[in-house]
């Protein structure tokens, strides 16, 4: 099973990408995640990443497609794998197209979750994250049962670089004028899967799953 998570920032990608992992037990592939390992790490790519994450701009398409080929030939990503944040450009998009040429299995379906720049904004300025097992928290709708603890790993939670309200603005900015084009690349392809996600995380999971039914159960009529 081969699924892209669409949409924009704060929409809740990360969260329902986690949850259908390990329900489908197939690889979530954040290039987020992925981005913030390499500035970590301070390789190469982690040191040129960094200046446009911090700005809230998109890294550039060659370094970022090279990264994602490199991943999906691991050998976890052969059974499936879940593309969180890829591809966010129509070049990013076909260059998984031809990726996936190759291999003979094509993306099944494309979730496209919609919501408001106003609830993004909220959800993204409330949000902390697990640096360890990236599992996110929201101070307001799930905080942590022990104050700014990871639940599952005791770790102590972080703010990212790119969540002030300024940068999350731009990064919205930059979604609508550059990553809404994959809507129409995907429409066209017979694979959008459009999931109103402006509502309690349990909820929003039934909607992608219900939309989703046909891939990940297919015998059924
Ligand atoms: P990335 O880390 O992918 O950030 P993003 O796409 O901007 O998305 P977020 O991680 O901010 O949000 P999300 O949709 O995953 O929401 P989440 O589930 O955490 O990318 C960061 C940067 O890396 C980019 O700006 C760019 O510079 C670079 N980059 C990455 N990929 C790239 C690419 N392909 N090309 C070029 N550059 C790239 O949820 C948010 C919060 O809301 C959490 O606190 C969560 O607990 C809460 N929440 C989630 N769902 C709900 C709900 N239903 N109800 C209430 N609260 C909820």
């Amino acid at each position: 099973m081969r699924f892209v998570i669409l949409g924009p920032p704060g929409a809740g990608k990360g969260t329902q990408a986690r949850t259908l992992s390990e329900r489908l037990g197939i690889p979530q592939i954040s290039t987020g995640d992925l981005l913030r390992e390499h500035v970590q790490e301070g390789t190469s790519l982690g040191i040129e990443a960094r200046t446009y994450m911090d700005r809230g701009e998109y890294v550039p398409d060659d370094l970022v497609v090279r990264m994602v080929e490199e991943r999906l030939a691991e050998p976890d990503a052969s059974k499936g794998f879940i593309l969180d944040g890829f591809p966010r450009t129509v070049p990013q998009a076909i260059a998984l197209e031809r990726c996936l040429a190759s291999s003979t299995h094509p993306l099944e379906a494309v979730v496209d979750f919609k919501i408001s720049d106003r609830i993004a904004i909220r959800r993204i300025v409330g949000r902390y994250t697990c640096p360890a097992c990236k599992r996110t928290y929201h101070a307001e709708w799930s905080p942590p049962a022990t104050d700014m603890t990871c639940d599952a790993d005791g770790h102590t939670l972080e703010k990212r670089s790119d969540e002030d309200e300024l940068t999350v603005k731009r990064r919205l900015a930059i979604y609508r004028q550059q990553t809404a084009a994959l809507e129409a690349f995907y429409a066209e392809r017979d694979l959008l899967r459009a999931v109103d996600a402006e509502a309690p995380m349990v909820q929003v999971t039934e909607r992608m799953l219900h939309a989703i039914d046909d891939v990940i159960r297919p015998e059924r009529p």
